[in-house]
């Protein structure tokens, strides 16, 4: 097990992944975006042709796919036997899937079980999702749970597709991701909600350099207490 291990979890579009990365690279640490992985299987599943609400065959998929996560660079590498499908990840079919894979509990289970392994081979590291502090990684040494308003995640949604050249109405992104929330909320296994010990932090009305500066700030307390 790593040294220290840092959890955030939030909902769609609460900043979780941007901030990871950038806390990880404040504390020289690694990090893992386990909705990479969720969206990984997605895709296996998509190129299989199977059916997604079936846990069986979905847990085939997983059992014939090679699946490779890495960090270059700061950035999540995933790779499905030996080819690398990191842009293709965030595709709309992919994230609109991605919820069959999510509410499947033995497909959870094994992707928990890759993320401890993958913590286990890291001094420290910064972990982010929906279930990091309450299930993956339980006895984490600081949790964070992030969270804003859905007008305003969906506004930096907008902006985020507004760089890629899509455009979209901040009506249609809004209800998209209120829609992710119900089900991420209300899913029986690894639901996403605050850990009882988890830093709630809302994102609203503060940049991405005012949140990791605070959870930095947060995490030195921690360790100072710690040590
Ligand atoms: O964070 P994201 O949008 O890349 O997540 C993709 C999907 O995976 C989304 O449906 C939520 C799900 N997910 C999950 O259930 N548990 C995690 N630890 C991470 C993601």
């Amino acid at each position: 097990m790593a040294n220290l291990v840092i959890t955030i979890d939030g909902p769609a579009a609460s900043g979780k992944s941007t901030v990871a990365r950038l806390l990880a690279e404040r504390l020289g640490a690694s990090f893992l975006d386990t909705g990479a992985m969720y969206r990984a299987v997605t895709l296996a599943a998509i190129r299989a042709g199977v059916d997604m609400s079936d846990q069986e065959k979905l847990l085939g998929v997983m059992e014939t796919s090679d699946f490779q996560f890495s960090v270059k660079e700061g950035k999540m590498v995933v790779g499905i036997n030996g080819a690398d499908v990191s842009e293709q990840l965030r595709n709309p079919e992919i994230t609109a899937n991605a919820r069959h894979i999510a509410s499947a509990p033995r497909v959870r289970e094994k992707l928990v079980e890759m993320q401890r392994q993958f913590a286990a081979g890291e001094e420290k590291i910064v972990t982010e999702g929906r279930d990091q502090g309450t299930v993956a990684f339980g006895d984490a040494d600081i949790k964070f749970y992030l969270t804003a308003e859905p007008s305003e995640r969906a506004g930096r949604r907008q902006a985020e597709l507004r760089a890629k050249g899509v455009s979209e109405s901040l009506e249609k992104i809004q209800r998209a991701i209120e829609e992710r929330d119900k089900s991420d909320e209300n899913r029986t296994v690894g639901p996403l909600k605050p850990a009882g010990d988890a830093i709630v932090v809302d994102t609203t009305d503060l940049s991405i350099k005012e949140v990791v500066e605070k959870l930095l700030s947060c995490v030195k307390e921690k360790c100072l207490k710690k040590n």
